[in-house]
């Protein structure tokens, strides 16, 4: 069953009692409700179109994979296995960090680039568990035009920039080193990758003023400093053309919590309710698309899902498949009664479940997040 626009905001509605003049802007109101309780601060607006952003990473799809296979059983809540840490949302932030022009006269043979990675994607009520700098490195093959030598080993240094760096100035004064290590380059297809936890310094990175990036140096072990022609002119050099050397993609794994959004309730196997002809409360299937609401231009999967809903009546004497209180019991009795002054007790969702999404955010980064409570599968009378 494919629905319509207003289901999802349905959903907002049943919990908000919003007055707005016009039909468009209470729509509009109810999205933007909806969306807050979802933790964003307005619908992500993606700067690039589809073809030109960055593909979902392998490791995020699995993930993506994965917590939809265990969305019937048990899990732990708000926590990403992946990586043992506790979460709801991982990121991955983009470096948008420029090639260097060379001001340090220490490294001849150097490729210097600054990493930066955006720490206001996250919202203040986040708590970070882990920032992980993930570096591929591939190692292109020489094209024809650039008859190079491509390295077999890179020594990598990391450092931390803590200041400003003017020009002229010798930009050491202004760094610390965090690492400094060999790499093997495999031959293409094969990436070579290498992780490095940064968790302190990305908390530090949200203060305001605080982030002025890294510094990578990349330095080929295996190659004379006169056969890296195009390493002279530096910065007139992309990275991927300068280094016929890897092509270089660095980015930050971020994993952080929003206690706001991290309930204490447990998974639950996802109820497929019978077509029972009835009205008695239970839970209805609600199919929702997220084309129907024109948010596929960010979200990236799933395309839709069965949220539910509850419906129907809790008449007396209260089964016990309707799952009442001791309360609603007594109310449907009153109720048979006097059905003009105390009304029914009401058919509500008592159990949900959690959905995961994929989506992209404003600076174009991939955000796979977990949401509690999206998905109905148990009703009851209260
Ligand atoms: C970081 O991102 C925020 C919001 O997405 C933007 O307003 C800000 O200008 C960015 N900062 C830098 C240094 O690019
Ligand atoms: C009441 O809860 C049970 C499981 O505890 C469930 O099977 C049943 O469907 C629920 N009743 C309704 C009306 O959803």
């Amino acid at each position: 069953m494919r629905l319509h626009a207003a289901p999802l905001l349905l959903i907002a509605a049943c919990f908000l009692h919003i007055s707005a003049s016009s039909p468009a802007e209470e729509m509009k109101h109810k999205e933007r409700l909806f969306l807050r309780s979802m933790g964003l601060s307005g619908r992500p607006r993606p700067p690039r179109g589809p073809q030109a952003r960055h593909r979902v990473p392998s490791r995020l799809w699995r993930m993506f994979r994965r917590s939809e296979d265990i969305q019937a059983g048990e899990k732990e809540p708000c926590a990403v296995e992946e990586f043992g840490v506790r979460g709801n949302i991982v990121r991955y932030v983009q470096d948008e960090g420029r090639l260097l022009p060379v001001w340090s006269s220490s490294c001849q043979t150097c490729l210097e680039k600054q990493l930066f990675f955006n720490m206001s994607v996250l919202q203040p009520a986040e708590l970070l568990s882990l920032a992980q700098l993930e570096i591929t490195f591939h190692r292109t093959p020489p094209s024809s035009a650039q008859l190079l030598q491509a390295p077999q080993a890179l020594s990598v240094s990391l450092f931390e920039v803590f200041r400003i760096t003017l020009k002229g100035a010798d930009p050491d004064v202004n760094r610390r080193l965090l690492l400094s290590q060999t790499v093997q380059l495999k031959a293409e297809p094969t990436p070579t990758h290498m992780d490095v936890d940064l968790t302190p310094l990305a908390e530090k990175w949200r203060k305001p003023g605080q982030n002025y990036g890294l510094v990578l140096e990349l330095r080929p072990l295996d190659v004379e400093a006169e056969d890296l022609l195009p390493f002279q002119p530096r910065t007139s050099f992309p990275l991927e053309g300068a280094f016929t050397l890897p092509l270089v993609r660095p980015t930050l794994v971020v994993v952080s919590l929003n206690p706001q959004q991290c309930g204490s309730r447990r998974r639950r196997h996802a109820v497929r309710s019978p077509v029972a002809p009835s009205n008695v409360c239970r839970t209805r299937r609600l199919y929702i698309d997220f084309r129907d609401v024109g948010w596929q231009d960010w979200i990236i999967a799933p395309q839709g899902y069965f949220a539910n809903y509850c419906h129907g009546d809790c008449p007396f004497p209260l089964s016990e498949s309707l799952n009442g209180t001791n309360h609603a019991i007594l109310q449907t009795l009153v109720h048979s009664l006097d059905p003009h002054n105390t009304p029914q007790p009401c058919c509500v969702p008592i159990h949900f479940s959690p959905v995961s999404m994929l989506y992209y955010d404003n600076n174009d980064n991939v955000v796979l997040r977990h949401y509690q409570d999206m998905v109905v599968d148990e009703c009851g009378c209260r």
